[in-house]
């Protein structure tokens, strides 16, 4: 046998790199985010300009810059044997980032970079591809093309131009140019969230989008006071590499700003977006699944679960080039599963406990439970007897203000606190009044008004209010009641 050389065709295989993962503009942005943020910046200027339709996009940090020797070693395309172990700060993968994500956008990539004040840049242009030649800078066309920031410190630019695939090959004007770029840094401002607001210690990143900061957007929205946190679940794979799962319910949109329910609702809605939200070394990487353990609608739409993993764990997780997909080894998806049948039954717990009157047979309740996509809402009966007596005798005028009331009385209803009152026990909740006395005051207030309701015909309201609640389970308490009044004849 003999060997010969056969290397891949560069033209080919730099074509075909604009296709590798799945990146729109957010993803590829990112990636190269990603690398920033390896290189400890702490300052990203993300430049986009629309240019006549011929956009052109920098990306600049502030982190600690390249060598030559260095930057062409990062221009080669895969410049990193997967297999090997990274730090465990480093959101790298496949050693193709750079080059997949710019070239899913682009067609010429320029590298501007400077390492403890020396110049280095490196270009590949997809139309000249020949021999692999790469274009290298020398220290006077580096500081002709970067930016003024990188005259004074260190730092790396990455240039975009001839952007022939911001959008799936479109065309775009200014204005859906404009539209692009927004989405990209609404998608950015969910991505990086910790890093923006500073949770992720020593890593406080200020992302710039063409000179305003790029905001950040909690998917769980834990600022507020009625998102609900549930307990944490710590998983162990492999020793020591532990995944945490923190399930979160979101506030009732009844309680959120419209700008902030706009935000948690995102293009696709709420329902869309509910799922699990899963990191890698605190960097968002897919969101809005359920990884096929549920179908979107069978929990609420409220319900979003974060998960974190190291990214000593890629192996197992089949991290793809964009990083915007992850399959679930089976063991997690196992606990995963665990995991959602549980809330899927408290939640079912939550409401059957008491209101298990609310749809027992044959009796007219209080409370009536509706639900639609996979959401549950209680309403209060306006059949109720006691009720319609009132709405009945109302000027129309009393009516609606009775039904405003009820309302308020429906939306206000503390649904957080008795979540947490029934999560620590549903035996120390007890709606029931517990003094016979009060009970009775109750009746002599009430009964009247279904008495003249029913034209004073006592068995007429007896057959009413025999399977209504709260009558029928103080059933005894009733008939003294009636006794008592003298109108003995009720089961007559
Ligand atoms: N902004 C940057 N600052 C400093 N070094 C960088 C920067 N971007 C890329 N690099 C270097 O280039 C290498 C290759 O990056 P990339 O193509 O994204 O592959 P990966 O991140 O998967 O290793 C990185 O490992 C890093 O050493
Ligand atoms: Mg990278």
């Amino acid at each position: 046998m003999r060997y010969i050389s056969n290397p891949p065709d560069a033209a080919s295989l730099m074509m075909s790199a604009r296709s590798f993962g799945n990146y729109d503009l957010a993803g590829a942005l990112a990636d190269l985010i990603d690398n920033s943020i390896k290189a400890k910046a702490k300052v990203i200027r993300l430049q986009c300009l629309f240019n006549d339709g011929d956009p052109k996009i920098r990306i600049a940090d502030n982190g600690t810059g390249m060598s030559l020797d260095e930057l062409c070693k990062a221009m080669r395309p895969a410049s990193q044997n997967p297999c090997e172990e990274r730090a465990p700060d480093d959101m790298g993968r496949f050693g193709w980032g750079m080059k997949s994500a710019s070239f899913s956008q682009c067609r010429f990539l320029t590298v501007l970079t400077r390492k403890k004040g020396q110049y280095s840049g490196a270009s590949w242009d997809l139309d000249s591809l020949d021999n692999w030649n790469m274009g290298i800078f020398g220290d006077v066309e580096v500081k002709a093309e970067c930016s003024k920031e990188l005259l004074d410190s260190d730092g790396t630019e990455i240039i975009w131009r001839r952007c022939d695939r911001l959008s799936e090959g479109k065309t775009l004007n200014n204005e859906q140019f404009n539209e692009l770029i927004i989405h990209a840094r609404n998608k950015l401002a969910l991505i990086y969230h910790r890093f923006i607001n500073g949770e992720v210690k020593s890593k406080k990143l200020t992302i710039e989008l063409n000179g305003i900061p790029v905001p950040d957007y909690d998917p769980f929205h834990r600022k507020h006071e009625a998102t609900m946190q549930l307990e944490c679940e710590p998983l162990k794979m492999g020793g020591r590499k532990k995944i945490r799962v923190q399930p979160y319910i979101l506030p009732h949109y009844s309680k959120l700003k419209p700008a902030d329910l706009d935000k948690l609702s995102g293009d696709e809605g709420l329902l869309k977006n509910q799922g699990f939200y899963v990191y890698r070394n605190n960097r968002l990487i897919i969101y809005g699944t359920w990884f096929r353990l549920l179908k979107h609608g069978d929990l609420s739409q409220l319900v979003r679960i974060s998960v974190d993993i190291p990214n000593s764990l890629d192996e197992i997780w089949k991290i793809t080039v964009d990083k915007s997909d992850a399959q679930l080894p089976s063991i997690l998806r196992t606990r995963l599963r665990q995991i959602v049948d549980g809330l899927k039954r408290r939640s079912a717990k939550v409401f059957r406990s008491k209101g298990g009157k609310v749809s027992e047979h044959g009796k007219v309740s209080v409370w009536t439970r509706y639900v639609k996509n996979g959401e549950i809402r209680y309403e209060i009966n306006r059949s109720h007897p006691l009720l319609t007596a009132l709405f009945t005798d109302a000027s129309p005028d009393l009516e609606s203000k009775l039904d405003g009331a009820l309302q308020v009385i429906e939306r206000e209803f503390p649904v957080n606190m008795f979540g947490d009152d029934f999560s620590k026990g549903v035996e120390r909740i007890n709606q029931a009044e517990a003094n016979p006395e009060h009970f009775m005051d109750f009746l002599s207030a009430s009964l009247p008004g279904v008495l003249s309701e029913c034209n004073g015909k006592l068995n007429l309201m007896a057959e009413r209010i025999r399977n209504v609640e709260p009558f029928s389970s103080n059933w005894t308490l009733v008939e003294d009641f009636l006794t008592k009044e003298g109108w003995t004849n009720v089961n007559s």
